[in-house]
């Protein structure tokens, strides 16, 4: 068993998930966020039944949450006293859980002013846990959440405190889709590739990084040959996290500005879009250049190449699209991140070179 007692996050596994949760609660009310999946499958009327003390349910959310929409989330819940968020769900529901838990505090008044102002959350002085069920954005272990405004089609990243408590429990992921499987890992491991040939790296998001490719590239191809193996998502999930942990140091680099625009032109799913260019900018520079050590960059090469990436790209756009695309551009944010300086025309090779 793994664990690990950061501060100020505890992280445990759990195989009951309502005695772990009541364990971590303080004595109050709670909101529980979650998406509608988990009250279709019963799992937040079981919680609402057996937690201790009232239980508030917003279960509506879904990816991509919009500004507008926690905004109205939160003005329901503010008044309500609430000591403990819970959330249970992917990157999406975590991230709402965790601008709302900012938001309890009080001392700002809407999301937007938030936002607008660029203003950093208050610490929640509640007890806020995540369950994550998708082992992919590490958005459990990150200091900032993504919204997003439809209408200005724009998206923001919001910083805010991580939840006090991680709980795994591997069986909510068993019934996870494997194209959702699937994508969530490469973004993870595309997390713990961009914080090594990152500017930002450091000795602790090294250790980190390595630890959560090593769990990513022995759980992945396991939980895709056999789906229920609950050691193999467990892998998963503290894979997420220590990648999580990592970019919450370094943040992502160039694959991750190649594959916005990707994103938003073309629909490409996140983790495949920051995914499908790793090998080709490890070949491009090698391993030893990019600080990644041999046998890890053997690996992840070995694992990416069965996973045919490729064929999956192929079913959203063909790479001539991609290069011939004026739109095509690199966020600087992300790609100075980068060991090495690079431009969009570097970028257009890398992306020629990975199918
Ligand atoms: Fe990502």
């Amino acid at each position: 068993m793994q664990s690990v007692k950061t501060q100020p996050q505890v992280v445990k596994e759990s195989t009951d998930i309502i005695a772990s949760i009541s364990e971590a609660l303080l004595p109050g009310e709670t909101l529980l966020i979650t998406s509608q999946s988990f009250t279709t499958s019963g799992i937040t009327s079981q919680l609402v039944e057996e937690l201790n003390g009232p239980v508030h349910v917003l279960d509506t959310v879904t990816s991509h949450p919009q500004l507008d929409f926690v905004e109205a989330s939160y003005g329901q819940f503010r008044e309500r006293g609430i000591t403990n968020v819970v959330c249970l769900g992917g990157g999406s529901v975590i991230d709402v859980a965790k601008v709302i838990a900012g938001m309890l505090p009080g001392t700002t008044k809407t999301v937007t002013e938030v936002v607008k102002e660029k203003k950093a959350l208050t610490a929640f002085s509640g007890r806020s846990i995540a369950i994550p069920t998708t082992s992919g954005t590490g958005a459990e272990v990150t200091a900032f959440a993504t919204l997003w405004d439809k209408k200005s089609a724009r998206k923001y990243s919001i910083t805010c405190s991580k939840p006090d408590v991680v709980i795994f429990e591997p069986g909510l992921c068993l019934s996870l889709p494997r194209q959702t499987t699937l994508y969530a890992a490469l973004d993870a491991i595309s997390h713990a590739v961009e914080s090594l040939w990152n500017v930002n790296r450091t000795p602790e998001s090294e250790e980190l990084a390595i630890k959560a490719l090593q769990n990513l590239l022995s759980g992945l191809p396991e939980v895709l040959s056999d789906p229920n193996n609950r050691d193999a998502r467990k892998q998963l999930q503290w894979g997420a996290w220590f990648a999580g942990s990592a970019i919450n140091i370094t943040k992502t680099a160039v694959a991750h500005a190649i594959s916005y625009p990707l994103t938003l032109h073309y629909n490409i799913p996140h983790g495949l879009a920051c995914s499908f260019t790793l090998r080709a900018i490890l070949e491009d520079s090698g391993a030893a250049q990019l600080k990644i050590p041999e046998d890890i960059a053997d690996n992840l090469i070995n694992v990416l190449e069965n996973l045919s990436l490729k064929d999956e790209m192929r079913r959203f756009v063909g790479w001539r699209n991609i290069v011939d695309d004026e739109n095509f551009y690199l966020d600087p944010a992300r790609s100075e991140n980068f060991i090495f300086p690079v431009d969009t025309r570097w970028a257009k090779k890398i992306v020629l070179a990975s199918p």
